[in-house]
C-alpha cells in the first residue's frame, strides 16, 4: 500500500510551506491531473502572458520581471511543442508544471507571476479558452457537413423516395427534401454552438481564489488581450462555474443524437433489402468470412459514439450537482469528459461528412420503393376532396377501400381499373391516374417547407445564403 509519510524535501514546492511531508503515493495518483490537463498548455501559457503583461502595466510587477517571465514562458512553449518538456506528476497539473519550469529557467522572477491569481481562476481561464476554441472547430465542422448535404440535396431535388412514419411507407418525398431535414438539424446544432460561444465569452482571470484581489489589477485589459468580450462579473461564480463545459456537452449530445439518427438511416438504406444507397469502399469494411458483405462500420461507430458523448454529459452534470460554492477539487473531473466528447464528436462529424459526400444514391431503387406500399393513397383522398367535394374523412374512408381492394388484387393503386375505382366512388375520373404517380404526388406538395422539388430548391437557396 501507499506510504503515508515522506521527508520534507518531497513536499510540494509551490505550496509546501506548511507541509512537513509529501503526499502518499495514492494521494499523488488521485490528485494529479497532468496526465490529461497537459492538453491545456497553450492556453495556460497564453493566459500567463496576458496576466504578466497586465501586472506590469498596472505597476504590480516590474517591466523587467515581466520580460523575463514572457521569455521563459515562450521557451516553455517551444519545449512542450518540441516534445522535450519533462512533465512531472509530483507537480500535479499543467499550471504547476509550467510554473516550476519557469522558476528553473528564470529564477526568482517566476515567483511573481502568481501574484493576484489562483489556480482556481487560472484553470477556469485555460479550460474556457480551450472549450471556446473547440466550439469554433465544431462550428466549422458542422458547416462542412451542412455543405455536403446541400450539394446532395441540390443534386437530388427531383429524386423520389418513400417518406416514412413509424418506418412504414407514408408518402413519396424527394431525397433532396430528406437531406434538407438533416441540414435543419445540423443547422440548429450550429446555432446552439454560436449561442454557447456568446454565453461563455467572458474572462475568468482575476477572480483569484474566489474573492477577487487587493492588487490593482485590470481585468478588462486581460479580457481584451485574451479575446474575450468582457470579464466575468462575480468572482465567486467565476471559479465555481462550469456551465460552459456543460453547454458544450449538451450541444455535443444533441448533435450526436442527430448523427446517430442519420447513421441508423444509412445502415438501413445500405442493406440489400432497401438498397437505397451504396456506401463507398472508403467508408465500409468487408467480412473476414462472408465474401459478399460490405458493412457500414463507420455509420455504426458514429451511432455508437453517441453513447460516449451522452455519457460525458451525464458524468459532468453529476460531478457538478450539489457542489457548494466556490471551487472544489471535484471540478478537476470536468476535463476528461469534455476532451473525450470533443474528440468523439469531431471524428463522428468528419466521418459522416465523408459518407454523405461519397455515398451513391440509387435513385431507381428509391423510386421503385416510393411507388409501392400505397404511398399515394393520400393523393387519392386529397383528389376526392378537391375535385369531388367530399369531406376529408369520407375521402379517407373511400381511399381505404381502394387500398383494401388493391391489396386483395395484389396490385398498386394506379393499377386498379377505372371501373374498380368508380365502384368505390362514382365521382372518380381517369384524371386520377395522373395524380397517383409519385412524381405528381411530390410536385403537388408545394406548401411552404413541403417536398415539391421547387420548394426544396427554395430551401436550398435559403441555406446556401447562410452557409
Ligand atoms: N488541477 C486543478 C483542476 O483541474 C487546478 C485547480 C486546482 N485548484 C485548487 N484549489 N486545488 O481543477
Amino acid at each position: 500500500m501507499a506510504e503515508n509519510t515522506k521527508d520534507q524535501d518531497t513536499s510540494n514546492k509551490m505550496w509546501g510551506g506548511r507541509f512537513a511531508s509529501g503526499p502518499a503515493a495514492i494521494m499523488e495518483e488521485i490528485n494529479a491531473s497532468i496526465g490529461f490537463d497537459k492538453k491545456l498548455y497553450a492556453q495556460d501559457i497564453r493566459g500567463s502572458l496576458a496576466h504578466a503583461a497586465m501586472l506590469a502595466h498596472q505597476g504590480i510587477i516590474s517591466a523587467e520581471d515581466k520580460d523575463k517571465i514572457a521569455g521563459g514562458l515562450n521557451t516553455i512553449l517551444s519545449e512542450i511543442e518540441a516534445g522535450t518538456f519533462q512533465f512531472s506528476r509530483q507537480l500535479e497539473d499543467i499550471h504547476m508544471n509550467i510554473e516550476a519550469r519557469l522558476a528553473t529557467l528564470i529564477g526568482p522572477a517566476a515567483g511573481r507571476l502568481h501574484t493576484a491569481r489562483s489556480r482556481n481562476d487560472q484553470v477556469a481561464l485555460d479550460f474556457r479558452l480551450w472549450v471556446k476554441e473547440e466550439l469554433q472547430r465544431t462550428e466549422t465542422a458542422l458547416s462542412g457537413l451542412i455543405a455536403a448535404f446541400l450539394d446532395r440535396a441540390e443534386e437530388h431535388a427531383d429524386s423520389v423516395m418513400p417518406g416514412f412514419t413509424h418506418l412504414q411507407t407514408a408518402q413519396p418525398v424527394t431525397f433532396g427534401h430528406h437531406c434538407m431535414a438533416y441540414v435543419e438539424m445540423f443547422g440548429r446544432d450550429r446555432q446552439r454552438v454560436r449561442h454557447a460561444i456568446e454565453h461563455m465569452d467572458e474572462s475568468p482571470i482575476g477572480a483569484a481564489a474566489l474573492a477577487g484581489t487587493g492588487f490593482p489589477i485590470d481585468r478588462h485589459m486581460t479580457a481584451k488581450a485574451l479575446g474575450f468580450r468582457e470579464p466575468t462579473r462575480n468572482s465567486i461564480d467565476t471559479v465555481s462555474d462550469r456551465d460552459f463545459a456543460l453547454e458544450f456537452l449538451s450541444i455535443a449530445s444533441i448533435a450526436a443524437v442527430h448523427l446517430s439518427r442519420l447513421a441508423e438511416e444509412i445502415v438501413i438504406w445500405s442493406t440489400p433489402q432497401f438498397g437505397f444507397i451504396r456506401l463507398s469502399d472508403a467508408f465500409s469494411t468487408g467480412s473476414s468470412i462472408m465474401p459478399q458483405k460490405k458493412n457500414p462500420d463507420a455509420a455504426e461507430l458514429v451511432r455508437a459514439k453517441t453513447g460516449r458523448i451522452n455519457g460525458s454529459l451525464i458524468a459532468l452534470l453529476t460531478v457538478m450537482k450539489g457542489l457548494p460554492l466556490a471551487y472544489s477539487k471535484d471540478m478537476q473531473e470536468d476535463k476528461e469528459q469534455v476532451f473525450d466528447a470533443a474528440e468523439s464528436l469531431e471524428l463522428a462529424v468528419a466521418a459522416m461528412t465523408g459518407m454523405v459526400r461519397d455515398m451513391v444514391i440509387r435513385t431507381d431503387r428509391m423510386k421503385a420503393a416510393a411507388g409501392s406500399g400505397y404511398s399515394t393513397a393520400t393523393d387519392l383522398a386529397d383528389w376526392l376532396v378537391r375535385e369531388a367535394g367530399l369531406p376529408f374523412r369520407d375521402a379517407h374512408h373511400a381511399t381505404g377501400k381502394a387500398v383494401a381492394l388493391a391489396e386483395e388484387k395484389g396490385c398498386e393503386l394506379a393499377e386498379l381499373s377505372l371501373s374498380d375505382l368508380q365502384a368505390i366512388n362514382p365521382a372518380i375520373t381517369d384524371e386520377i391516374f395522373g395524380v397517383l404517380t409519385v412524381e405528381a404526388s411530390v410536385a403537388s406538395r408545394k406548401s411552404y417547407g413541403g417536398t415539391a422539388p421547387a420548394e426544396v430548391r427554395k430551401q436550398i437557396a435559403w441555406w446556401r445564403s447562410r452557409n
